[in-house]
């Protein structure tokens, strides 16, 4: 759609993100796990060129949050602590190799109309300038509980093959993986978030 704008946020931007936070992670996600101020600020400073934010007309819609892991990072298939360094990403690395997405934000009023897409844009292009093995990142399976209901003894395993193959519909998932991006396996204990069973889907990007 015409009229969405990606830019690199800015520490202006700061305020309106954490607010977007809230709109568009209702409980019974953790409010302990959404972005304060004080993280986004500490990302800017580590790492300004892998964080964005998205405009249409003059609404923030959408923010995108980045770090760059080591090759061992990455291959630990570990919890979004141990594979990040926690909210303030203690495990930056300058030399890292993966571009790994901490965060992707879209205001539930401005939905399936392409503002996703365009930050899967920035995040490629990104893994493209600096000559990077990848983009990785872990993926929330908030249909989960649902599709269990549905088919007991289904497993977040079972579930993301499912979506994987098309089969069933993750309201993230599936729009992650028309981005391009090819699915890995599960990571268990990767956070916690009871819709996800504690679980994600990792997903990776080669150029
Ligand atoms: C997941 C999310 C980022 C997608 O962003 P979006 O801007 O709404 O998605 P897009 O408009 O770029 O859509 C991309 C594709 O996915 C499809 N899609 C989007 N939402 C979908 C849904 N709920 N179910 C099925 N398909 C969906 C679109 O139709 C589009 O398909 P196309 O490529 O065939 O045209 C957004 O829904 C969101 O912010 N969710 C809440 C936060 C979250 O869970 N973040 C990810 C944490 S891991």
């Amino acid at each position: 759609m015409s009229g969405i704008s990606v830019r690199l946020m800015r520490p202006e931007d700061v305020a309106a993100a954490v607010a977007l936070q809230r709109a568009a992670f209702p409980p019974p996600f953790s409010e302990d796990l959404l972005w304060q101020a004080s993280h986004l600020h500490r990302h800017l400073e580590l790492f300004p060129e892998g964080q964005w934010i998205a405009w249409v007309g003059d609404q923030v819609a959408g923010s995108c949050s980045n770090t760059l892991i080591s090759e061992e990072r990455w291959n630990a298939h570990a919890s979004w602590v141990e594979t990040v360094g926690g909210p303030y990403l203690e495990g930056f690395d300058p030399d890292g190799t993966t571009l790994y997405g901490l965060d992707i934000t879209v205001h539930p009023d401005f939905r399936r109309i392409g503002v996703g897409r365009a930050f899967y844009r920035e995040r490629y292009g990104l893994v493209q300038r600096l000559g990077l093995t990848r983009y990785g990142t872990a993926c929330r399976l908030p249909d989960f509980r649902a599709y269990e209901a549905a088919n007991p003894g289904a497993t977040p395993e079972s579930y993301a093959s499912a979506v994987a193959s098309g089969e069933a519909n993750d309201r993230t998932l599936t729009p992650l993986l028309r981005y391009g991006l090819a699915y890995r396996g599960i990571i268990e204990d990767y956070m916690e978030d009871y819709e996800s069973a504690d679980s994600a889907a990792m997903l990776e990007w080669r150029p």
